[in-house]
């Protein structure tokens, strides 16, 4: 998932959003934890995992390619 020009993203710790690696507020119907907020550049462009093997998540870090 490429994300560009955003200052932060709210990031599902709950593992029951529908829009992984993005919280899309499950949890506030399915309980657990809320997400984690983290600070981006919004001059730069991110990568985000969505296979769940990142070892650098929630940052895409190429493990998809290994698989
Ligand atoms: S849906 Fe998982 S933290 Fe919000």
């Amino acid at each position: 998932m490429v994300v560009t020009g955003e200052e932060e993203l709210a990031i599902c710790v709950c593992g029951q959003s529908n829009h992984w690696p993005l919280c899309d507020a499950s949890h506030h119907t399915l309980g657990g934890e809320g997400p984690e907020i983290i600070a981006l550049d919004k001059e730069k462009t991110y990568l985000l995992c969505q296979c769940h093997r990142s070892k650098n998540a929630p940052f895409c870090d190429g493990s998809h390619e290994r698989i």
